[in-house]
């Protein structure tokens, strides 16, 4: 589909793979303008020609690496001048392991992407945003938001803050005529369980998984229609709901349990 005039601009970080690229080419699918943000330039340039073939609309990219504050503040200074009419906060990453035997820059790189780039660029696109009463935000943030997760514990606790932040912005901006959706998917099968190394774990092996595409849909279709919250997937609903009833303590016995490796 070509791009009307009213058609918007759409940044998506993390949106050369994954359910970001999957977003992007929902996104562009009902005309809109996109810009790609992520680390890899080759798959960058991949993901805009996929989206200019696929739909026809203009995508362009910048390469930034969300885990370095300077890059983030740079390109946050663009979107403040961009004026995006679109936010989509996917690009995000975890690691496997007790806490204590992961290397601490892991941990900083994920406090710095998961959270701190996608608060920066949420406080930079929110003043056009909130000035032309106009504006869509979608972060993206997971089922680990919902309980601790041993074993990726600054993973599920950078996606509870995700959730977290994102409720309460969606409630700060009711009136405004700005909305923001937390998109909670479970295991989806992109790169990301095998950058984290949980391939093998009970979580990824077991769960029923829902494609990168379907992610997507149902996230792109709540950011449209201004809802809060979007967990993917029934038995995903049913288990985030489960969790406001269970002791905390229990929560994190189960996922740890989830979390552990099937070894055959
Ligand atoms: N897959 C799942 O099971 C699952 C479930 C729930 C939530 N999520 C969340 O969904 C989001 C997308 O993940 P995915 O499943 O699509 O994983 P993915 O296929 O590994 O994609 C991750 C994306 O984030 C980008 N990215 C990672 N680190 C970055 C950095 N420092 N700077 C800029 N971009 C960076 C990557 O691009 P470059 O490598 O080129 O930078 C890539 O585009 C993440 O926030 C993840 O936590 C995933």
């Amino acid at each position: 589909m070509n791009p009307s005039p009213a058609s918007k601009l759409a940044v998506v970080t993390g949106g050369n793979a994954g359910i970001g690229l999957a977003v992007a080419h929902e996104i562009a699918a009902r005309g809109h303008r996109l810009l790609l943000v992520a680390r890899d330039a080759a798959r960058l340039e991949a993901a805009a020609r996929e989206i200019a073939g696929g739909h026809g609309g203009a995508a362009e990219i910048r390469v930034c690496d969300l885990s370095d504050a300077a890059a983030t503040e740079a390109l946050a200074a663009d979107l403040a001048a961009l004026g995006p009419d679109i936010l989509v906060n996917n690009a995000g990453f975890g690691d496997y392991g007790p806490f204590a035997d992961l290397p601490a820059q892991s941990a900083a790189g994920m406090i710095a992407t998961n959270i701190a780039a996608l608060t920066r660029l949420t406080s930079a696109v929110l003043p056009a945003m909130r000035a032309r009463g106009a504006g869509q935000i979608l972060n993206v943030a997971s089922t680990a938001a919902f309980a601790p997760l041993p074993l990726a514990a600054v993973y599920g606790a950078s996606k509870a803050y995700v959730l977290s932040f994102s409720l309460a912005l969606a409630e700060e901006l009711a009136e405004s005529g700005v909305t923001v959706t937390a998109l909670c998917p479970g295991p989806t099968p992109t790169g990301f369980a095998a950058r984290a190394g949980m391939t093998r774990t009970e979580l990824f092996r077991g769960a029923p998984s829902t494609s990168a595409e379907e992610v997507a849909a149902r996230g792109v279709e709540a950011m449209m229609a201004g809802r809060a919250m979007e967990v993917v997937g029934g038995t995903n609903r049913l288990l985030a709901f489960a969790t406001r009833f269970a002791p905390r303590g229990l929560l994190a016995r189960v996922t740890h349990r989830a979390m552990r490796e099937r070894l055959r």
